[in-house]
C-alpha cells in the first residue's frame, strides 16, 4: 500500500503506508518532510495541511466541522486542503497522492 507526498517544489516521497495510521502519521513515521504536526494529531495546530485532488477526496470521509473550522482559522483558502491527521489510511486509498504547501502555519 503506497502514499506519495509531493512537496511544493515537486519533490515526491513515496512510502509504504500502514492501514489504520493517519496520513500524517504515515508521513512522520517514514521521515517525509513538510508536515510539522505540532499537536500530534489532535486537530488543534493546523501544521499538517495537505492538498487532496477531487478523485482522491471522493474516496475519503468528508471533513468534520472542527477540521473545517481550523482550516478557516489558519486562513487556508484552497478548497482541496485537509488536515492529514484527520484522514485514516485504508485500502481504498492505496496509491494516494497528496500535495503539501510551501510551509505550514505555526
Ligand atoms: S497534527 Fe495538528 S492539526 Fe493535524
Amino acid at each position: 500500500m503506497k502514499i506519495t507526498y509531493i512537496e511544493s517544489d515537486g519533490t515526491p516521497h513515496m512510502i509504504d503506508a500502514t492501514c489504520g495510521w493517519s496520513i500524517m502519521e504515515n508521513a512522520v513515521k517514514n521521515g517525509v518532510p513538510g508536515l510539522l504536526a505540532e499537536c500530534g494529531g489532535s486537530a488543534t495546530c493546523g501544521t499538517c495541511r495537505i492538498y487532496v485532488d477531487a478523485d482522491w477526496s471522493a474516496k475519503m470521509d468528508k471533513p468534520h466541522a472542527d477540521e473545517l473550522a481550523l482550516l478557516e482559522y489558519v486562513d487556508e483558502e484552497d478548497p482541496n486542503a485537509r488536515l492529514s491527521c484527520q484522514i485514516e489510511m485504508n485500502e481504498k486509498l492505496d496509491g494516494l497522492v497528496v500535495r503539501m504547501p510551501e510551509k505550514q502555519y505555526r
